[in-house]
Order: C-alpha cells, then sequence, then structure tokens
C-alpha cells in the first residue's frame, strides 16, 4: 500500500515566485496593519481600504507563476497519493497541476456575499463596492480574516490523521489552527519541515528539518522519496 503524503504549506513556498511572504523582513505584514485590512473590524471602517488591498493582491498573482517547489508536488503526485492543505490564497499548487488542494484560508481568485457565505464566485479582476452578489449584498474577498472560523479545518482533519508522511513548506506555524494539524497526526508519522529558517517545532513525531528554500529543498526531498516508492 502506497503511503499517503500530506502537504501543509504556507506563503515561504510561493516566496520564489514572487509574492510576499507575511512576517518576513519585506512581509506584507511589515507595510500593513493586519487589522487595516484583514479583519471583519477592518471591512465595517473602511471597506474600500481593504478592497484595494486584495485588488493589488490578485492584480499581482495574474503577474506571477508556479516554481520547482508547487511543481515538485505534481511530479510527486504520480508515485503516491498526495494531499495538499495550504494556508495560502493564491492558485499557484493548482497551477502547477497539483491535485486535491485545499485552501485553509481562502482563495484570492474567489469572492462572495457579505451576507451569505455559500454564495461564492470565480473573480479574476478588481472588486469594488458595488459589485453585489445575487442576493443584492455586497461582494467581499472569499479569505478568512484575522478573528473568522476556519470552516475547512474539520475538513482537512481526517486527512492529517491519515498521513502517513507530513511534510510542512514554507510556513512560521504561528497561526492557529493550521499551525496545530501537526499535532493531529498519528504517531510514528514521519515529518519533514522545508524552510530556511524553520520556526522551533516540539512535537513527538519523527521530525527532519530541511533548512532550505523550498525551491531546493522540496524537489530533492521528492526525489528521495521517489526512489524509496520504487
Ligand atoms: N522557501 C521556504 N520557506 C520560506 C521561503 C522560501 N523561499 N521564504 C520564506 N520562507 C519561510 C519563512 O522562513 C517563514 O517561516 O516561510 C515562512 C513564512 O511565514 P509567514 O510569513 O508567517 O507565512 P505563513 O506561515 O504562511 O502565515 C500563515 O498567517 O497572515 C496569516 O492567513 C495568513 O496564511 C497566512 C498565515
Amino acid at each position: 500500500m502506497k503511503s499517503k503524503i500530506v502537504f501543509l504549506t504556507g506563503a515561504g513556498i510561493s516566496q520564489e515566485s514572487g509574492i510576499k511572504t507575511f512576517r518576513d523582513a519585506d512581509g506584507l505584514w511589515n507595510n500593513h496593519d493586519i487589522m487595516e485590512v484583514a479583519s471583519p473590524q477592518a471591512w465595517a471602517k473602511n471597506p474600500k481600504l481593504v478592497l484595494e488591498f486584495y485588488n493589488q493582491r490578485r492584480r499581482q498573482l495574474h503577474e506571477v507563476q508556479p516554481n520547482a517547489a508547487h511543481r515538485a508536488i505534481t511530479k510527486l503526485q504520480a508515485y503516491f497519493p498526495v494531499e495538499v492543505i495550504t494556508q495560502n490564497v493564491d492558485d499557484l499548487h493548482e497551477r502547477a497541476g497539483n491535485k486535491n488542494v485545499w485552501h485553509l484560508h481562502g482563495e484570492l481568485f474567489k469572492v462572495r456575499s457579505e451576507k451569505n457565505e455559500n454564495l461564492v464566485y470565480e473573480w479574476k479582476k478588481d472588486l469594488h463596492l458595488g459589485d453585489t452578489a445575487e442576493d443584492g449584498a455586497q461582494l467581499r474577498p472569499h479569505i478568512v480574516w484575522f478573528g473568522e472560523a476556519v470552516p475547512m479545518i474539520e475538513k482537512v482533519l481526517p486527512v492529517v490523521q491519515q498521513a502517513d508522511i507530513f511534510i510542512i513548506v514554507g510556513t512560521g506555524m504561528q497561526v492557529y489552527p493550521a499551525a496545530g494539524l501537526v499535532h493531529e497526526l498519528k504517531s510514528g508519522v514521519s515529518v519533514y519541515y522545508i524552510d530556511p529558517y524553520p520556526s522551533p517545532l516540539s512535537i513527538g513525531n519523527p521530525l527532519h528539518i530541511i533548512a532550505k528554500k523550498a525551491g531546493e529543498g522540496l524537489p530533492e526531498l521528492v526525489e528521495e522519496l521517489i526512489k524509496k516508492a520504487d
């Protein structure tokens, strides 16, 4: 039976594609106040500012491409059952051909009614005040803001609990409940953590730190895993 491989990815896997992370030196949160652009309070206080923040990030997403790390996951999927749980809202996993992608924090190319979270639409252009859903309500980014629930977490829990190998790539493991998933693994499951500046992790499982950029460390690990698959 082939080992089931589950990824948990964060902003670091998209960094080499040119998308800023959040907490690195030049990160998004160093240039914006989270509470001014990524919270329900911000949306209530100044929706125009929030819309512009996401319009800028949505415009940039049209200009960037997946990198070697995203492509390495696609290669791995030819040899193993693979699931990708991501905190990222970009579509680079999908554009690289990754299947079974779970977006914990929403998607930049989707919007929804601010009144009914089930009215979700593909949306790749700028979003403005006055753009409304079929229920007549203002459209908002389909993104989980700080202080909001993470509905996907219940759906990915069984995925994590079925993992035989867990690979963390490019996340500071600072934001919950995403960061807590590593504690939901079966005992004995090997954990690999690819990040040039890995945060300290205290877990009971075997931990292999690969202190490299995703674009270098992940293709190397994928080659190793494929060799073992034969
Ligand atoms: N390759 C791999 N990892 C990298 C690279 C790279 N080229 N460049 C940076 N990193 C690492 C950093 O060392 C850091 O550990 O990526 C991580 C980025 O951490 P954050 O900026 O905190 O991003 P992330 O962990 O994804 O944030 C989680 O917080 O702001 C919220 O909702 C937002 O999904 C986001 C969540």
